[in-house]
């Protein structure tokens, strides 16, 4: 029966989203764009989404309540539907918070993995972290929700691996296809379901297109991992991959179509 209870307002799925993190060393000027594609899905409004999100801090802000010492931020959880099937989703980002005082990543405690092991971490445990809901949030928590990651923790159940196809300066594809490989071959290990989401396809560039493609057809992957073509700031896609996943969690036989770039553009 406790099951049953569980499925009110649909099926509970923790997401994790992941890809390439870290200094500007590793990332290039600009990160990839897992933060926006948090914020588009979880606060949708154009009132409530930002397209500037916490990397660089100070350890005041790294200690804080928000981000609690760790690398990863609860974004909360929102209940959706689409083709008439109904989820509730909770959302986490893993990242990599950099110290503003010297560039270097913070160290969490007793914590000393590469991002790349760490960010497929399927059990998120965090006592009494809350919810991030924005940059201007950090220090002044109490004037916005206070929402808790549920119980402390969190089991995630998919990942949604994120590609940058702009072109950013300071960043190679040799460097973004390193690193996505290597988590994806970790996600892979785990036997958990992972969508490749590339991401700014407002501002894509052809070869990053086509990087993407080129990854995902790699034979260790075993054409196993579908591509599903976003832009957060212009709202294309973005529910469309956390459905496609969530039916891929399900082991539903109904598999969202979710439509190219230049087409789901059209539509939107
Ligand atoms: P870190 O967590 O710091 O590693 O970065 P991130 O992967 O969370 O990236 P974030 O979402 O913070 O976005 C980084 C930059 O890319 C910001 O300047 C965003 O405005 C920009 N960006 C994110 N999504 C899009 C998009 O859909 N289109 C375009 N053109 N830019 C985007
Ligand atoms: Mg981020």
């Amino acid at each position: 029966m406790a099951k049953k209870s569980e499925n009110i307002g649909g099926k509970l799925m923790t997401i994790s989203v992941v890809g390439l993190s870290g200094t500007e060393k590793e990332k290039g000027q600009l990160g990839i764009g897992k933060s926006c594609l948090c914020n588009r899905f979880v606060r949708t409004s154009a009132d409530d989404y930002n397209v500037d999100h916490i990397s660089v801090l100070s350890q005041s802000d790294f200690s804080g309540r928000v981000v609690n010492n760790d690398h990863f931020l609860y974004w909360g959880n929102v209940q959706k539907e689409y083709d008439e099937q109904e989820y509730r989703f909770e959302v986490v980002e893993q990242t990599e918070f950099v110290d503003d005082s010297c560039f270097q990543p913070f160290k969490a405690v007793g914590k000393t993995e590469s991002y790349v092991k760490r960010c497929v971490a399927t059990k998120l445990q965090s006592a009494e972290k809350l919810m991030y809901v924005c940059k201007n949030q950090l220090g002044i928590e109490k004037e916005y929700e206070q929402r808790l990651i549920p119980d402390g923790k969190l089991s995630v159940d998919g990942f949604l691996c994120v590609y940058d196809v702009s072109l950013v300066p300071g960043r190679t594809w040799e460097k973004q296809n390193e690193i996505t490989a290597a988590i994806l071959q970790n996600i892979i290990k785990l036997k958990k379901p992972v969508v490749l989401v590339t991401s700014k396809n407002d501002e894509s560039c052809e070869q990053g297109v086509r990087e993407a493609e080129r990854l995902v057809q790699r034979k260790e992957f075993k054409g196993s991992i579908p591509i599903v073509e976003t832009s957060s700031h212009d709202n294309v896609n973005v529910d469309q991959a956390f459905f496609l996943l969530a039916q891929m969690i399900d082991k539903s036989k109904a598999r969202i179509k979710v439509a190219n770039y230049a087409e789901a553009l059209r539509i939107r």
